[in-house]
């Protein structure tokens, strides 16, 4: 028990440490990251700063503009290629993380979302920013061993011969091994199931920069045969978990209640957050508003988003009950406090990451050393996103906001051109009334001359902010 505490004391010391060397490599770079009125900025005049701030080259400013995916490169991703899906591109602005300034890139097809996550990191900021940290990077490999005979023996034998069965998973992969990573432990659960008892073998593997579903995989198939013998029962299953739960990421923040717009606003984020956490038609849409950000960032640098997703509905139902992943709290002068954690199953090496142009420019973009950063910055921009949420929904509500670009989506399919979408736009917002019908009816009483020579100008008219 003594020495337990004494190694968890080691254990936090260490980790606080860690977290003290990265803040002190991470403040002496970056150039701030809340650059004024982005919002407001032609495209090219955006990407300008990005290359400043993130040392991007001509090509890769090309790339980023043009999205372009190589047929050739596609079809060495999946199968059946016929052609590539673009969708847009944003940039976060004015995120500060452990003391560091983090432009974040996020492919996402949802309006408001950007804007919104620039936002709640715009009022961070003042207050600090988001301290985040994050466990070592374990994910869990599951060996189902179904029709043993004696399922507590075998779970015996395979525990007594854990070191060779480490050793042959880390055979496997000797490159991780030399980098610190590898198999690291080995599990054993008794699972009794509808058609009988099994037993779950578990390897635990620290993955380091990568999200590891390939080495784990491979692991867990090599070491099969080896707990089929142990067991005397057959290895059915031999797969990841994407219930990260011991690659887990945390970020907390404080908000002044003057910057959200007075305690009356801080105490409707609060309910906002116990709405959801009493009740899960709620819960499921407040941690919809998480995943937001979350995703977003995942796609932009090329991780696997369904795994991302798995792992945190998972862990927010981990205790039985589907619970928020994040919490708000108010503090007692008024202020608001909030933390997130959640697993972060997410690589910057191997994988999509590797292969896809612009995914790479977006770890760069990022700046993130270690996959445990970017966990670190994956679930800070999930809490930012998620109080920008919360925030609007308990004030003036989320239609404003949203409403205002999604109007110039139906202005532009109903025909608008050029300004004549802002104007079509803000009318039907002002009139509560953002449906086709009637913008086809704005756009019908607009001079046909404004509606044309405007349009040459679309291209690069900068959008409202929402
Ligand atoms: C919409 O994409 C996300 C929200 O519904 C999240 C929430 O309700 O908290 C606004």
């Amino acid at each position: 028990m003594g020495s337990n505490r004494q190694h968890l004391r080691d254990s936090s010391n260490r980790q606080l440490i860690e977290r003290r060397t990265r803040q002190e490599e991470k403040s002496d770079t970056t150039k701030p990251s809340n650059i004024s009125s982005f919002y407001k900025l032609t495209v090219d005049e955006r990407l300008d700063k990005l290359k400043d701030f993130s040392g991007l080259s001509n090509d890769e400013v090309e790339l980023v503009k043009s999205g372009n995916l190589p047929l050739s490169s596609a079809q060495r991703m999946i199968e059946n290629v016929v052609g590539v899906l673009p969708i847009p591109l944003g940039i976060a602005v004015n995120f500060l993380i452990n003391g560091k300034d983090y432009l974040i890139p996020m492919a996402i097809e949802e309006p408001s979302v950007v804007a919104a996550a620039s936002h709640a990191a715009k009022l961070a900021r003042l207050t600090g920013g988001f301290q985040a940290s994050s466990t070592d990077p374990f994910m869990i490999g599951q060996v189902q061993i179904v029709r043993s005979k004696s399922p507590k023996d075998a779970e015996k034998l395979i525990l007594a011969s854990k070191k060779e069965i480490l050793d042959r998973a880390n055979e496997q992969d000797p490159v991780l091994v030399s980098k610190g990573g590898g198999a690291k432990d080995l599990q054993v659960r008794v699972l009794p199931t509808i058609t009988g008892t099994m037993v779950i073998a578990e390897l635990l593997v620290d993955c380091r920069d990568a999200m590891g579903a390939n080495v784990v995989n491979t692991m867990a198939e090599s070491v099969a045969p080896m707990l089929e013998k142990l067991s005397g029962g057959r290895a059915n299953l031999r797969i990841i978990s994407n219930l990260a739960d011991k690659r887990v990421a945390r970020s907390s923040v404080r908000f002044s209640k003057e910057a959200l717009g007075g305690e009356e606003v801080v105490d409707g984020i609060v309910d906002a957050y116990a709405f959801a956490a009493a009740d899960p038609y709620r819960c499921a849409t407040h941690n919809k508003g998480v995943m937001n950000g979350v995703t977003a960032v995942c796609l932009a640098t090329g991780n696997d988003t369904r795994a991302i997703e798995a792992g945190a509905h998972a862990y927010a139902a981990r205790t039985g009950h589907y619970a928020p992943l994040t919490r708000w709290s108010k503090e007692r002068n008024g202020d608001l406090e909030g933390s997130i954690e959640m697993p972060v199953a997410v690589g910057i090496i191997g994988g999509i990451t590797a292969v896809h142009p612009t995914a790479k420019i977006c770890l760069k973009i990022l700046g993130v050393k270690t996959a445990r950063e970017l966990g670190e910055v994956i679930a800070s921009v999930g809490l930012a996103q998620n109080l920008a949420a919360l925030r609007a929904l308990a004030s003036e509500g989320i239609q404003h906001g949203h409403m205002s670009l999604h109007a110039r989506n139906i202005a532009a399919m109903a025909g608008a051109e050029g300004e004549t979408i802002d104007q079509v736009a803000a009318a039907m917002v002002s009139e509560k009334k953002v449906r086709l019908d009637r913008a086809k009816e704005l756009v019908a009483q607009m001079p046909v001359s404004k509606n044309r020579t405007a349009a040459h100008q679309e291209a690069n008219q900068p959008k409202k902010h929402p």
